[in-house]
């Protein structure tokens, strides 16, 4: 049945603005095994008051070359363009869309989509079935919510409604928007929605570890586990694997090309990228010094580097000092240095 969830495994990679585009997600796709990371999303696609064009949406899916199935995320308020939006996704070629209700940004906000909405629960319930009608079975459609605005007692409200209007899936964010990213992830927020739906639920929110994702799922009863910004720390969260110093400084060599060649960011727009991933890096013990205080040192170092080629030329040598066996080591990114 098309409207069946398509992915691979359990953990699923967060759509993230700025992140997650079709060059990020290949360099990870390409190194996790869909038996540990299921799947992915775009970033968000706004939608205002007209659609977004097939080509358009075409470039945030990029061409599909890995196993797991990468979903389109639309945002927005108008049920015409939204759904008008899906239907062009679908020809696109995405393999399902979620529908972003959890959007902080002040810009959503005052459009009334994204987080917005989630104080408008019918609002919810009609976006979503003009989404899953545009869709006419041919792909599933998710939603994806914070767990409210300023507080969460309207979460099941919200699940409910999302379900009424045919998702297949939802995943809770468990901060409301007023919690933005702070430190205060609630996972007993994600049990309610499993308690209050009978669809799948994905939990998110503050999976920090591989062993996470399968606490989520055993504490809260979710089926899926979505990771964020701990996956922009060690894209190898999914599997478990701990990664040596060449694979993590190789994973953002290869990033940094992909932006090159394929989005033609300038040099200093690709080490603008690649330094907020190291503001998150965490694999491969990358910065590492002798002792906590020379580690974050080396980190402020290079975050602060203001030469895209001695970024590059930091990372080239640190690929280079692989273990034996490390085929990839000191393979030179004649790119990056054109
Ligand atoms: C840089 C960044 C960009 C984000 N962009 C999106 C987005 O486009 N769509 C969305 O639904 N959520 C977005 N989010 C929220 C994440 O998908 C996720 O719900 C949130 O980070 C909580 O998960 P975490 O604690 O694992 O990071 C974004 C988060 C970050 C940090």
């Amino acid at each position: 049945m098309p409207t069946d969830l398509p992915f691979t495994s359990p953990w699923l990679l967060a759509p993230m603005e700025g992140v997650t585009d079709p060059c990020f997600r290949d360099v990870v796709l390409e190194r996790l095994d869909p038996r540990d990371l299921g799947g992915a999303y775009t970033e968000f696609v706004r939608v205002s008051h007209t659609p977004i064009p097939e080509w358009k949406l075409a470039e945030h899916l990029g061409p599909r070359k890995y196993g797991q199935p990468v979903g389109l995320q639309v945002m927005g308020s108008d049920a015409g363009p939204l759904a008008a939006t899906v239907d062009a996704a679908i020809y696109a070629g995405a393999p399902l869309v979620d529908v972003n209700f959890g959007c902080p940004s002040k810009g959503a906000f005052h459009d009334c989509a994204g987080s917005a909405l989630l104080d408008h629960p019918e609002r919810i319930e009609a976006l979503v079935r003009a989404c899953v009608t545009a869709a006419g079975g041919r792909v599933p459609v998710t939603a994806k919510m914070r767990s409210g605005v300023r507080e969460d007692s309207r979460l099941e409200e919200v699940a409910q409604a999302a379900e009424a209007g045919g998702a297949v899936m939802i995943t809770v964010h468990c901060r409301t928007r007023e919690e933005g990213y702070r430190d205060c992830a609630d996972w007993s927020r994600v049990a309610r929605a499993v308690a209050a739906v009978r669809v799948p639920v994905c939990g998110n929110g503050s999976v920090e570890t591989h062993a996470d994702l399968e606490l989520i799922r055993r504490e809260t009863g979710c089926k899926y586990a979505m990771v964020g910004r701990a996956a922009l720390g060690d894209p190898w969260i999914f599997s478990g694997r701990s990664v040596t110093v060449a694979e993590a400084a190789r994973f953002l060599l290869d990033y940094a090309e992909a932006l090159l060649t394929r989005r033609k960011f300038s040099q200093n727009g690709a080490s603008g990228r690649v330094k907020r991933l190291l503001s998150f890096w965490k694999a491969g013990r990358l910065f590492d010094g002798a002792g906590p205080a020379a580690t974050r040192a080396e980190k402020g170092r290079r975050l602060a580097e203001p030469k895209p080629e001695r970024l590059w030329a930091w990372l080239e040598e640190r690929a280079a000092t692989a273990s034996a066996g490390d085929c990839e080591a000191g393979r030179p990114s004649a790119i990056l240095h054109a």
